[in-house]
């Protein structure tokens, strides 16, 4: 089969991770007989360079015309790159909230995995590790805070900013079918987080999850409060199989979740609409400060590459195969500098960069 990937590689560290995705894309397609043909889509700060702004109709029509997008990441340095002199909606990841609401990628999948040979990574400690943890966000990613009106005015001679968070059931529904759908495929347990205590928005979004848990009998699920939930996620994460929450705490937890796996470089992800596209992209963001020095971490990317084989494109074997390439690569003692391990444990691994990490995934590909 050929498959259309439309490629943003975006800015920072984002052009070297998606190159070595590339590369393993095109092991996976030789080995098992696809042709995968990118075309490259401007998003980001590179788009503001090139056109004035960080995503123009045409790169929205060209993501729609794609069968997935691969994304490396985008913007750059928040205090000191002239993007972020632009108005709000004129700087880089402006892009990318309007690439989601365009595409109507309501759900983001945020896997959060400790490898056992990144134990020594995890910042925790090994009772609480245990045997690992497996876990996945799914983040709503249309709605509430990101995408509610928002305004900063002067009231009474007094400056006041308005940010509006708003849920309407069947938002919330369709994303909790997903979590309950992906549940199913899991360990088959939910975890619904929301601020139920204080938010009418998350009143109703505990009423709908209440509603659509009724129709998953074989699913254990339980509410938390947010707060808890980032207390949980260091406590004991190996209690979590699906945290299900609405877009802002699940941009703040899942970065959480990331850390206790050692290191975001580590993570991929995806964001899906109601058809089989989806935009993949790894959940770390676009590193300035190493970009081009051809140190930075492919794996998530790579991962995300898995990720869009096996859910646009039904390719679980091709998936599996890239999962397992990457498994074996950290077996075999290579490691990135974001994952090295602390002083004493360096002897018994080896240093290496992007590309010779993507050459290793693929040799062990083939
Ligand atoms: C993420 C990022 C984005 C978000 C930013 C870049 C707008 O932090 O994908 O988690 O907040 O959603
Ligand atoms: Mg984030």
């Amino acid at each position: 089969m050929s498959y259309r990937v439309g490629v943003i590689s975006g800015d920072g560290i984002g052009p070297e991770i998606v190159a070595e995705a590339r590369k393993v894309l095109d092991c996976i397609g030789e080995k098992y007989g696809h042709t995968f043909e990118y075309e490259e889509i401007l998003m980001g700060g590179c788009s503001i360079d090139a056109t004035g702004e960080p995503l123009t109709e045409q790169a929205i029509a060209q993501a729609k015309g794609s069968d997935a997008v691969l994304m490396g990441s985008i913007g750059g340095n928040t205090s000191t790159s002239p993007w972020y002199q632009l108005p709000p909606n004129l700087r880089p990841e402006a892009g990318l909230l309007k690439l989601r609401k365009s595409l109507n990628l309501f759900a983001n999948l945020r896997p959060a995995y400790l490898y056992e040979e990144l134990k020594e990574a995890c910042p925790l400690r090994d009772d609480i590790i245990g045997d690992g943890f497996d876990m996945m966000i799914m983040r709503e990613l249309t709605g509430g805070l990101y995408f509610g009106e928002r305004k900063t005015e002067e009231v009474d001679g007094v400056l006041t900013a308005v940010d509006t968070l708003t849920y309407n059931e069947n938002e919330i529904r369709r994303i909790a079918k997903r979590g309950f759908d992906i549940a199913m495929k899991r360990q088959k347990k939910v975890t619904s987080v929301d601020k139920a205590n204080v938010l009418d928005s998350s009143r109703l979004w505990r009423k709908v999850v209440e509603e659509v848990a009724a129709e998953y009998p074989e699913v254990t699920y339980e509410h938390m409060l947010v707060d808890n939930c980032a207390m949980q996620l260091v406590k004991d994460p190996k209690q979590f199989d699906v945290i299900l929450t609405e877009n802002m705490f699940g941009d703040i937890l899942s970065d959480e979740a990331s850390m206790v796996t050692g290191s975001i470089g580590m993570l991929s992800s995806a964001s899906l609409n109601d058809t089989k596209f989806g935009l993949y992209e790894p959940s770390g963001g676009s590193a300035p400060d190493i970009a081009g020095k051809g140190i930075a971490n492919p794996i998530a990317t790579i991962l995300s590459a898995a990720m869009m084989l096996r859910y646009s494109f039904d390719l679980d074997r091709e998936a599996d195969a890239i999962e397992l390439a990457v498994k074996r690569v950290l077996k075999d003692g290579y490691r990135t500098i974001d994952i090295m391990p602390q002083d004493a444990k360096k002897a018994a691994v080896k240093q290496v960069g992007t590309a010779e990490m993507g050459d290793l995934i693929v040799e062990r590909i083939n």
